[in-house]
């Protein structure tokens, strides 16, 4: 079976070149570091292309979908616009995502709104924008949107999000499909949710149903369980109710390999785990076919990105291991120190090098947890050398903070020996930018000393 991008640690296009230096997307990444300074997010550019066709290709059997790429995972204007090209929906889950979008010149029709608690506000410009679903999470929001649709006069178009009670194997933070989530109702309380629509909401259109169970999930036997839940829920809908979903959201959630350890199933065998799961369920309950939606995130832009960092100060300790620290940490990847997430490393100037010693990668921010790798067999380090973390794509940028006034780092992309910024660096000028002296204190002219 064809292997999909989300199965190599490195992206697609890396190679290594004659100098021994890793190379992405046709451009040396030590020429890269020169040019763009470190830390910095490199995206390959025909990485997230392929991953985008692999998924219409690998879905394209059952018939009429759409992937909507879960825009948490990593969202620029620039990311939008390949989405757009690719011919890819989007998944947005707040105001700034929906207004990103918008300003990419994105099909906003195209643009499904989920989220537990979207604000006034956040319904107001996702309605004004003219959104093609929004993905109702609760009774409360059920009611607000039907009022902010009938003081504008307008039909939502709406999916209702459920919690299908499914466990699978992953960090206990990114579960989203037990029935005790924050997310989604939950199946006992779902007629009553259909029940208000059809009677009470006249300004909601209800086309079908909602579940992402999880992310960096390498179980494919939770996506036949899922299926089969949400078109029992249809057959029975459709039964007491004589209504017919039109169209089935199935999220996102697909694992990506970071580490050897990792074998995360291909966007192909995902498509044929869930494509005999529907036509067998549609069959089963003698549905009309719906339009399948799904949602990856992780999957599409993960292993496309890798972050590139300066190896600084060292530090052995006394009968101890050996820590590098690198130009960044917690603040451009808080996954290992939130979820205790693993990663691989490379030196990317000396790629091929023997491997001498093993050295735990440390970050330079002030938390003892501030760790990126924990006891990894390298070439020998020295100040200077470029360290290469892969697999670093998804919801990196997307959490990365200021922690220790850090500028955020730049992102660029490459593609056939190109080389364009996505994001700019951030600058300490950046950093005081929202800062305000409130006039009181700026007039004061106490000091300590
Ligand atoms: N749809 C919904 C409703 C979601 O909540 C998510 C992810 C996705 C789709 C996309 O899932 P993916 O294909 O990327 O697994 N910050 C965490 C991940 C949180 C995921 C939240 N929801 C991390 O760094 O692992």
């Amino acid at each position: 079976m064809q292997k999909t991008v989300n199965q190599s640690i490195l992206p697609y296009t890396a190679r290594i070149n004659e100098q021994n230096h890793l190379e992405i997307g046709g451009c040396d990444t030590v020429e890269l570091v020169k040019k763009y300074g470190t830390p910095l997010y490199v995206y390959d550019e025909e990485g997230i292309r392929t991953c985008c066709k692999h998924y219409k290709d690998a879905f394209s059997a059952y018939g009429d979908v759409l992937i909507l790429y879960a825009s948490k995972a990593f969202m620029t204007r620039a990311v939008c616009k390949i989405m757009k090209e690719e011919c890819l929906g989007l998944d947005v889950v707040s105001g700034g995502e929906i207004y990103t979008a918008m300003n990419s010149g994105f099909a906003m029709q195209k643009c499904y709104f989920n989220g537990n608690n979207k604000t006034p506000e956040e319904i107001e410009l996702a309605l004004y924008c003219n959104v093609g679903r929004i993905t109702v999470d609760n009774f409360y929001e059920l009611e607000l949107l039907n009022k902010i649709a009938a003081e504008k006069e307008i039909t939502a178009n709406i999916l209702l999000r459920i919690t299908p009670g499914i466990e699978c194997h992953t960090h206990e933070y990114i579960k989203t499909g037990q029935i005790d989530s924050k997310f989604g109702f939950d199946l006992a309380q779902l007629e009553e949710a259909v029940l208000k629509i059809k009677t009470d909401y006249n300004n909601l259109s209800l086309k079908g149903l909602h579940a992402h169970i999880g992310s960096q999930i390498f179980e494919k036997d939770v996506y036949v369980d899922l299926v089969g839940i949400i078109a029992e829920q249809y057959a029975k809908i459709k039964q007491k109710y004589g209504m017919e979903f039109t169209e089935i959201n199935l999220g996102g959630g697909i694992g990506v390999k970071h580490t050897e350890e990792d074998d995360p199933i291909s966007i192909y065998e995902f498509a044929e785990v869930i494509i005999p799961a529907l036509n067998e369920n549609i069959k089963k309950h003698n549905l009309e076919r719906p339009k399948l939606l799904l949602e990856p995130g992780r999957s599409i832009i993960c292993n496309s990105g890798v972050t590139l960092y300066r190896a600084g100060s060292y530090k052995q300790v006394t009968d101890g291991r050996k820590y590098i620290a690198v130009d960044g940490g917690m603040s451009d990847n808080p996954r290992p120190s939130m979820y205790q997430a693993k990663y691989t490393a490379l030196v990317a100037n000396k790629v091929n090098s023997n491997n001498e010693e093993t050295v735990t990668i440390a970050g330079k921010y002030c938390e003892s947890g501030d760790i990126l790798i924990e006891a990894i067999k390298l070439p020998a380090i020295s100040p200077g050398d470029i360290i290469c973390i892969p697999a670093t794509g998804a919801y990196n940028y997307s959490m990365a903070s200021q922690y220790n006034r850090a500028p955020r780092p730049a992102a660029i992309i490459v593609h056939k020996g190109r080389s364009d910024v996505i994001i700019k660096r951030e600058s300490y000028q950046d950093l005081i930018s929202f800062d305000v002296i409130p006039e009181r204190l700026a007039k004061s002219g106490f000091s300590c000393i």
